[in-house]
């Protein structure tokens, strides 16, 4: 017999299977392994190719590349950005600039996870001149992809970061500071706002409101809750 488990994909197979009405299989594990769906990496990889040369959006004559996401395909919780800056264009990662290692201490040294545990990611893939605020068009424009990569990874919880995220995800005009630290959800998923690491280079201030809305994010996750 084979282990089923999220990493080897037959369990989300198995969950669309469920949803379609059919709640028993008899097959061989080699059938089974030649039938066996994409695994959570691969349908990214997948959803990368297609829009690596995208020009859907003014936004594709300024970038070096398209930024998609970085981390574990399978993770419970998900950094959801606003757009690549300068050194994400360069690099093709995502939050690998200034806010970037202000985002990994956070996950790292705060929340005592592996920047590999999670996924990041941001409503626009490609770099706003300047790295200016995406306008609503280009989030509009790329947030069907974002929305893709959630169906893919399908995480238990999601930070927003910043409004542009938050907004993407909720369909709200509401203010980040009314939105922070509170749930609310997105198909089904539980989502905490926060405010955006660039925002708290500018505002060391708010740094703590940021701690208190992880340290919900914490609990909620079962992990142990102590100072940064
Ligand atoms: N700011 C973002 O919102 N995303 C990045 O990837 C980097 C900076």
């Amino acid at each position: 017999m084979m282990e089923i488990t999220y990493q080897n994909g037959i369990c989300l197979y198995l969950e669309q299977l469920r949803a379609l009405g059919i709640d028993r299989l008899y097959i061989s594990e080699e059938t089974l392994r030649q039938s066996l769906p994409a695994s959570r990496q691969e349908l990214l990889d997948r959803l990368y190719e297609s829009i690596k040369d995208c020009r859907l959006c003014r936004l594709c004559e300024g970038r070096t590349q398209v930024v998609f996401g970085a981390g574990n395909p399978d993770a419970e919780l998900v950094f959801v950005g606003e757009g690549p800056g300068a050194d994400e264009d360069a690099q093709g990662i995502p939050f690998v600039g200034r806010a970037g290692k202000l985002l990994t201490d956070m996950i790292q040294k705060g929340m005592r996870l592996k920047r590999g545990d999670v996924y990041i990611c941001n409503v626009v893939k490609c770099r706003p001149p300047g790295n200016r605020t995406p306008l609503l068009d280009e989030a509009a424009t790329c947030e069907p992809f974002l929305f893709q990569q959630l169906e893919i990874i399908r995480p238990k919880y999601i930070v927003a970061l910043g409004k542009p995220a938050a907004q993407s995800l909720l369909r709200t005009q509401a203010p980040i500071s009314r939105l922070r630290g509170h749930w609310h959800e997105f198909r089904g998923i539980k989502v905490m706002p926060t405010y955006h690491p660039a925002y708290l280079l500018r505002n060391p201030e708010a740094k703590r409101e940021v701690w208190e809305d992880l340290q919900k994010v914490m609990k909620e996750m079962g992990l142990p809750v102590k100072g940064p």
